[in-house]
């Protein structure tokens, strides 16, 4: 499969926010937590209603400065949307904030992909980035790429009952 990666026009975001949800959906559930495919739905509702678009249009507007905010999105052969990586610069560092891809992708080399657009962003610093603790899947992709876990910071991720964990990929230039 053959995937084009772009900075994403402010007319992506109703296609784009589908597909974060979809990726959430099929990302987050977990029978043994008690995390429901339901409550992910519910959770992931409000980032199609008018406010929530309207977020999404100020984020990619944001993106095309390339300052603080950083964000491309994959289209496939047909042209719908399958992925997308986004990333933040804060006061701590640069922080890898989505990387979501569509499960009909997995194996494809499309996460793989969306990292090499993203890290020449970071200027080969530090990256840090937040990942649940039950995705073992992501967990063992960002080993792959040099990510190792930061002790010590388990905790819920935001409102949710998702359990998170960080990870850090040190730069090799200092
Ligand atoms: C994690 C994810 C983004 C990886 O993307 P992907 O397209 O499946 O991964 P790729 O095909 O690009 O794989 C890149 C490399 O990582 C390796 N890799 C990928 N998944 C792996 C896994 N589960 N275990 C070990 N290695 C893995 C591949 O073998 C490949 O290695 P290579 O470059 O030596 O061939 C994707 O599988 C996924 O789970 N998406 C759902 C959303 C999600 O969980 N996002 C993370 C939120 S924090």
């Amino acid at each position: 499969m053959h995937y084009t990666i772009t900075q994403p026009e402010v007319s992506d975001a109703l296609e784009l926010t589908k597909l974060h949800n979809q990726s959430w959906i099929e990302t987050y559930p977990n029978e043994e937590l008690g995390i429901s495919q339901e409550y992910i739905v519910d959770r992931v509702s409000n980032r199609l209603s008018t406010k929530g678009i309207e977020r999404r249009e100020t984020a990619i507007k944001l993106s095309s400065e390339n300052l603080t905010y950083f964000l491309r999105i994959a289209r496939d052969e047909s042209g719908s949307i399958v992925g997308f990586i986004d990333g933040n610069l804060k006061d701590d560092g640069y922080w890898l904030d989505g990387l979501y891809t569509l499960k009909s992708t997995y194996g494809t080399g499309l996460g793989k992909l969306l990292w090499e657009s993203y890290l020449p962003w970071t200027n080969n610093n530090n990256v840090s980035l937040t990942v649940a603790s039950y995705n073992t899947r992501a967990m063992a992709f960002y080993t792959k790429l040099g990510f190792t876990k930061k002790a010590g910071n388990e905790r819920k991720f935001g409102d949710t009952p998702i359990p998170v964990i960080d990870m850090v990929r040190k730069s090799n230039k200092f």
